[in-house]
């Protein structure tokens, strides 16, 4: 029997009310599907570790989690006490920066039964593949003049051929296995006249590899109204960093709720651990109520399955949540129920049982 390592990492928030279901739900999986997981629980990446130790992860933290199977991660940040930049700079974007995680995948789908608040919401199921390395995350730039009238801040764009052929590649690809060969690229070089210029180049070279994908590509902003005017219309959506973050909030939240989308953070060369979590944050106004929609992070308990290898387990637990989203007796408030964070990821685990 395969005996898989999981690096357990909640957070802060709703990250360390909504893990735990994940996990029971990977142990139901688990179970059911004939292999063992076994997950070490990490506190750091957290803003309690931060407070307690002045840095947000301990210096030999590549060597605590990097030999793992997978990172199964909740959501950071208690701006409270630690400002965003520092908690989220200091822990999230590190793992995905230093082990290579440069695909975000990031599935949007409306579920059967779920009310979207759109009535242009019939058919949505699409997926969004952000560049989650580079781009407009970058640590090019700086301040000077400091607390001067004359104080300038500055933060370069960077794009490389090798990241940006990496992820269009990837989303060709995927849109080839999907058996959905449509891919539309997020763009915005009419404004952003140097680096988005260079990725509508590279997109269209990508697009002359692939004939047999369908191909279209729209301005940011124009991409924005159209997911809301019509988000039957895309099946993969290919993205810079910040474009890509974007649109994963708004994707979701045309199928309902931001509270049920899963992010896949993919090294897909396996020379480091992937990592899995739902998109949205620690939700500081909700926290501590147990009321935290737990469905995105036992979404991307499914992915991290799926990266596992452990197919049948990972599409036994999409299809858990696709049945217990349809009763409304187990929706969370987000969705417009009354359920608590457990009773959904109970009702979840024995689905799949
Ligand atoms: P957020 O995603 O935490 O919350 C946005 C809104 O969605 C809130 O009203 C929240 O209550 C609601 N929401 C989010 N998840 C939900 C769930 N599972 N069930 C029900 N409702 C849910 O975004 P924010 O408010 O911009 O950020 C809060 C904190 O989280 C900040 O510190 C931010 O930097 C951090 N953050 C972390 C991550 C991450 O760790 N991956 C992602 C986004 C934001
Ligand atoms: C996400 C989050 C992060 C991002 C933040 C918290 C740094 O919004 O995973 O979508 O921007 O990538
Ligand atoms: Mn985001």
């Amino acid at each position: 029997e395969p005996t898989y390592r999981i690096a357990s990492i909640p957070g802060d928030g709703i990250g360390v009310e909504v893990l735990p279901q994940g996990e029971i739900v990977l142990r139901a999986a688990a179970e059911r599907y004939g292999f063992t997981l076994r997950f070490d629980r990490f506190e750091f990446a957290s803003c309690d570790y931060y407070l307690a130790h002045g840095r947000m992860l301990p210096e030999d933290w590549k060597e605590q989690i990097g030999a793992h199977d997978a990172l199964f991660f909740g959501a950071v940040g208690w701006p409270q006490t630690v400002p965003d930049h520092v908690s989220l700079w200091g822990s999230l974007v590190q793992f995905r920066r230093e082990f290579d995680q440069y695909v975000s995948l990031r599935p949007v789908k409306l579920m059967p039964g779920v009310d979207a608040p759109l009535k242009t919401a019939r058919d949505i199921d699409f997926v969004i593949v952000r560049e989650n390395t580079e781009g407009e995350y970058s640590q090019v730039g700086g301040r000077m003049f400091s607390g001067t009238e004359r104080e300038i801040v500055t933060q370069e764009t960077v794009m490389t051929r090798v990241g940006v052929d990496r992820i269009l590649r990837y989303a060709f690809e995927l849109a080839t296995r999907r058996g959905t060969p449509h891919v539309t690229s997020a763009t915005k070089s009419n404004g952003i006249s140097i680096t988005m210029p260079y990725w509508d180049e590279r997109a269209a070279a990508m697009a002359a590899e692939h004939p047999d994908v369908a191909f279209d590509k729209f301005h940011i902003d124009n991409l924005a109204a159209q997911f809301v005017l019509r988000p039957d219309h895309f099946d993969v959506v290919v993205a810079s960093n910040l474009f890509g973050d974007i649109l994963s909030d708004l994707g979701p939240a045309l199928s309902g709720t931001i509270g049920i989308a899963p992010s896949a953070n993919i090294n897909p060369e396996r020379r480091f651990p992937s990592l899995f979590e739902p998109v949205h944050g620690s939700a500081p106004d909700i926290a501590g109520k147990g009321i935290a929609n737990p469905v995105g992070q036992i979404w991307a308990a499914s992915m991290l399955l799926d990266h596992l290898g452990e197919r049948d387990a990972a599409a036994a637990v999409l299809r858990a949540v696709e049945e217990v989203l349809a009763d409304p007796a187990v929706r969370t408030p987000d969705l417009g129920g009354t359920a608590t964070t457990e009773t959904c990821g109970r009702a979840i685990a024995d689905a799949v049982r």
